[in-house]
């Protein structure tokens, strides 16, 4: 009779659950649904009483939005009383707020302007599909559901890496990205600006870099349609000018999401140095801006003075655009044979009685978060920094970097956390799942060419666990993220990027906010089949296996 009892009340759960009018991604920490709604008001008022402007400025923002959407002319007032109210409390988190719709109207609290910016984020989530793709419909009825959300964020670092190198993409199309990692609460945009196949961002000292460093002597290209071909076209000069990178900057911090430019050294670094091959291991040996992927041997002579004096004005004049508190300086998959045959290398090596050639790169990694800590930055690392045989550890750690652990993925995330060092999740490919949201999502016959195998699902990538059991529990509050990584070597076009990235890029969302222990993929998918009306009101490509 128990057992039978159970069973009733577990399947009313799942129905209940199942027939949710609260259509939001990522799920909530605490949610109760109640009865009824509240029917929007044309003249509504959204009462910010006495917060400051760095608060109300959320109001202003959403007010903004929904009218442009729906042709509602709500205001956002200083008054006390309203159809929404917000109130600034001392005791919700960092990014936390809480929202109650009941038939009389809404109530926010939050503690900070992100709190306020994610409690209104859900509540145009919550709205007719139009109203978050921001696409016009005046005919449409406007409600609420009355609910009760307590929410925040599992994680403080959810991120969204996009390779501009091995293709360009045009500010437009960041934006574009931009909208869903905002739509879906994600916090850190990675811009990995350059790689050996272009350089992305206007130098001011280096001119080169963005005419020689920005062009490459071919491309290929992955047609959605036509298949893969080769253009035979130099490809470029493609890249950021300042003002651009500062315009990213504006439209990312209007979102709550901070840019982190990524600048990979001292390997990854070909197109730099096709651009100045004085900074390499060889310098009479001509380089060309690279067409294929793969690793280059060719790498920063990190011994020559010069070259890591130019480094350094590259970072500065970066770090000069880009507000943010954190600079990623790369340092995935760098050889060492150009070192080891390069006599300034040779010298130091001996002369500083290092053990072994990669020390180098810890030596370098040292000097160049020395001088982002001089700038106020905190470096951020590829984990080979650390895992890669012969490291420095004690070097590379003086400033502590967060390692952004890819390869091997959780074996580089215990290491960080073992060391001290906090950690962002970002797994290329295993057997339970990958955060590499580029890889191929399906083997199916006409599948466009891509990396991987076709076994990165959505599915596994919303089922992967980022930070598993066995961690131990001291060691958790160092997994301080995760990270969706999107690289771009067979993907050249808007089309074949959103088709990649999305749904991946939403199941990544929700690892990063909701809690391990509210996810459940049938939920997702089912949420996912309702925002695409969302994403087709705004013409996003998206993979559609999932649905069938
Ligand atoms: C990487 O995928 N090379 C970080």
């Amino acid at each position: 009779m128990k057992s039978f009892f159970i069973v009733i009340v577990l399947s009313m759960a799942g129905n209940l659950y199942a027939q949710s009018l609260v259509n939001l991604t990522p799920r909530p920490k605490q949610m109760t649904e109640g009865q009824g709604e509240f029917e929007l008001r044309p003249q509504m008022i959204v009462a910010y009483g006495s917060l400051p402007d760095s608060l109300s400025i959320e109001a202003a923002r959403f007010v903004s939005d929904l009218n442009a959407a729906t042709g509602l002319q709500a205001t956002a007032q200083s008054r006390k009383e309203g159809a929404i109210r917000m109130q600034q409390v001392a005791d919700c988190p960092p990014e936390g707020y809480r929202l109650t719709i009941d038939s009389k109207g809404v109530s926010i609290e939050a503690g900070t302007s992100a709190g306020f910016f994610y409690a209104f984020q859900s509540l145009k989530k919550m709205l007719p599909a139009n109203v978050m793709a921001r696409t016009y419909d005046n005919k449409k009825k406007y409600a609420w559901p009355c609910v009760t959300i307590q929410d925040e964020p599992r994680f403080r670092y959810r991120g969204f890496m996009l390779d501009v190198s091995r293709h360009f993409f045009t500010v437009e199309q960041l934006k574009r990205m931009i909208d869903i990692m905002a739509a879906y609460k994600m916090n850190h945009f990675h811009w990995h600006l350059t790689d050996d196949q272009g350089w992305r961002a206007e130098i001011q000292a280096y001119p080169r870099l963005t005419t020689v460093g920005a062009t490459a002597p071919n491309c290929r290209i992955t047609d959605m349609k036509r298949g893969t071909y080769w253009t035979n076209q130099p490809y470029g000069p493609h890249f950021y000018s300042r003002n651009e990178m500062r315009e990213v900057v504006e439209y990312c911090a209007q979102r709550h999401i901070t840019v982190i430019p990524e600048v990979d050294m001292p390997g990854h670094f070909v197109a730099a140095l096709a651009a100045y091959p004085e900074f390499s291991c060889n310098p009479t040996h001509p380089i060309t801006v690279w067409t294929e992927g793969g690793v280059s041997r060719e790498v920063l002579n990190v011994a020559n003075p010069r070259a890591v004096q130019f480094a350094k004005t590259v970072l500065a004049e970066l770090c000069d655009i880009f507000p943010g508190p954190y600079f990623h300086i790369g340092g995935d998959e760098c050889p060492t044979d150009a070192w080891k045959d390069n006599a300034d290398c040779q010298h130091l090596v001996k002369s500083e009685g290092m053990q072994n050639f990669r020390e180098l790169q810890s030596r370098f990694t040292e000097e160049m978060s020395d001088f982002l800590a001089s700038r106020g930055k905190r470096t951020l690392l590829w984990n080979e920094s650390i895992t890669a045989k012969g490291s420095d550890l004690a070097r590379v750690s003086k400033n502590h970097p967060i390692i952004f652990s890819w390869f091997p993925c959780q074996e580089g995330a215990l290491m960080a956390a073992r060391n001290g060092l906090q950690t962002v999740v970002t797994e290329f490919h295993s057997a339970t799942g990958s955060y590499y949201i580029n890889r191929k999502q399906s083997n199916q016959p006409g599948e466009p060419d891509g990396a991987g195998k076709g076994d990165d699902t959505v599915e596994r990538c919303y089922n992967y666990v980022p930070v598993p059991a066995s961690v131990p529990s001291e060691l958790q509050p160092f997994y301080i993220g995760i990270q969706a990584t999107f690289w771009c070597e067979w993907v050249a076009t808007n089309d074949y990027l959103e088709y990649l990235a999305l749904p991946r890029l939403m199941a990544v969302a929700e690892a990063a906010w909701t809690p391990q222990e509210g996810k459940d993929f049938e939920d997702f998918r089912r949420r996912m089949s309702l925002d695409r009306e969302m994403l087709d009101l705004r013409g996003y490509n998206y993979g559609k296996h999932m649905f069938k």
